[in-house]
């Protein structure tokens, strides 16, 4: 199944936050339901944000009592607001809102006809997303050698996106090519996405996966244990690739080992309207830090610092993988000039 899916007025995902312990399938009724699920990160990936948001408003409309057009616009902008206060780093979240609401207010016909083609909508978000994986897995395999150590940071796979992954799509079509690959993955603290999710993914796979502390990442490159790095994104702005805390030392650690920093992500993730220092950088709480499971590691009262991702400037990057192909520094820019 894919990671998230619409059934008859309901969408049906996995509890990320039970993995890899219990797999626990959530069936989210409303769309206080999607923004409760966003927010205690149970649904979590920047891809898998903008389709969760597109399908939360679905079900506003779907489930709306509103006769008249004009009303379920309003529905549809106040729910809006509430899902676009979840989690303010990932793009995609925002993308799918902005391009639903859009066409909603462009819409002619009925209330009953606007649900439908919001639900619509939806879908098609869901399946551009899956279909733009598939393409990134293609043609970010084309950079992986036979024998190839890739090291990931986060997750990016199947559980971060309506399915395959970006970062673990790659990883994936270059497996399935009979390529004979490693990976190593971070466990990425605080909330342990590497430990719980790419571990758990790959190994589901049989992809040879050996985890890591966020720590280990110099001493690993300084043995020449790694010859690739591929994560994902939440934004890709002019200037710089934001994703998960601890993104950039892995980068700037890579260009000092000489060791290629590849960014897989669908254009749904470009942000080229904005650069680095405009973007809200999340804080999220700070018992994440302060506890590992229950168990609190530091002592009551400490101060705590939980930015939630990073920013890795361009110049760290060696290319970006996306649906349309492999960016290079001189593509990124003609790409840029182009929209
Ligand atoms: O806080 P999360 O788990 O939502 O952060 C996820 C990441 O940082 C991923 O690397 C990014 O969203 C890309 S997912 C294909």
């Amino acid at each position: 199944m894919r990671t998230i899916e619409w059934r008859d007025g309901t969408v049906i995902t996995i509890d990320q936050m039970r993995l890899p312990h219990e797999t626990v399938f959530l069936e989210l009724k409303t769309c206080d339901d999607v923004t409760e699920a966003i927010k205690t990160m149970k649904i979590r990936g920047a891809p898998l944000l903008g389709a969760a948001a597109a399908f939360a408003l679905a079900l506003s409309a779907y489930h709306s009592k509103s006769e008249r057009k004009e009303e379920l616009i309003d529905e549809l902008e106040n729910a809006a607001e509430n899902l676009k206060e979840t989690r303010p780093t990932a793009v995609n979240l925002f993308w799918a809102i902005d391009r639903i609401l859009d066409k909603v207010r462009g819409f002619s016909g009925s209330a009953r006809d606007l649900a439908l083609f919001v639900v619509e909508e939806a879908q098609r978000i869901a399946d551009e997303n899956a279909a733009a994986n598939h393409l990134i897995g293609r043609f970010g395999s084309e950079l992986i050698r036979d024998g190839d150590v890739i090291l990931t940071h986060c997750n990016a796979g199947a559980l971060a996106t309506v399915e395959y992954g970006t970062a673990l799509g790659v990883i994936r079509a270059a497996w399935e090519q009979g390529k004979r690959i490693k990976v190593v993955a971070t466990e990425t603290r605080p909330k342990l996405q590497g430990a719980r999710l790419t571990a758990y993914e790959l190994k589901r796979d049989g992809i040879p996966v050996t985890l890591i502390t966020d720590s280990m990442v110099g001493y690993i490159m300084y043995k020449r244990l790694v010859s690739k790095v591929i994560v994902g994104a939440d934004r890709i702005v002019q200037d710089a690739v934001i994703n998960k805390i601890g993104t950039y030392a892995i980068a700037v650690l890579a260009k000092g080992h000489n060791i290629p920093f590849y960014v897989a992500a669908p254009k749904s993730t470009f942000d080229l309207a904005h650069t680095s220092a405009e973007i809200v950088i999340e804080e999220r709480p700070s018992e994440e830090v302060m506890y590992v499971g229950s168990q609190r590691i530091a002592p009551e009262g400490a101060n705590v610092l939980n930015p939630a991702f990073d920013v890795t400037p361009l110049k760290y990057v060696t290319a970006i993988i996306c649906e349309d192909g492999i960016l290079y520094k001189e593509d990124f820019v003609k790409f840029k000039a182009n929209l």
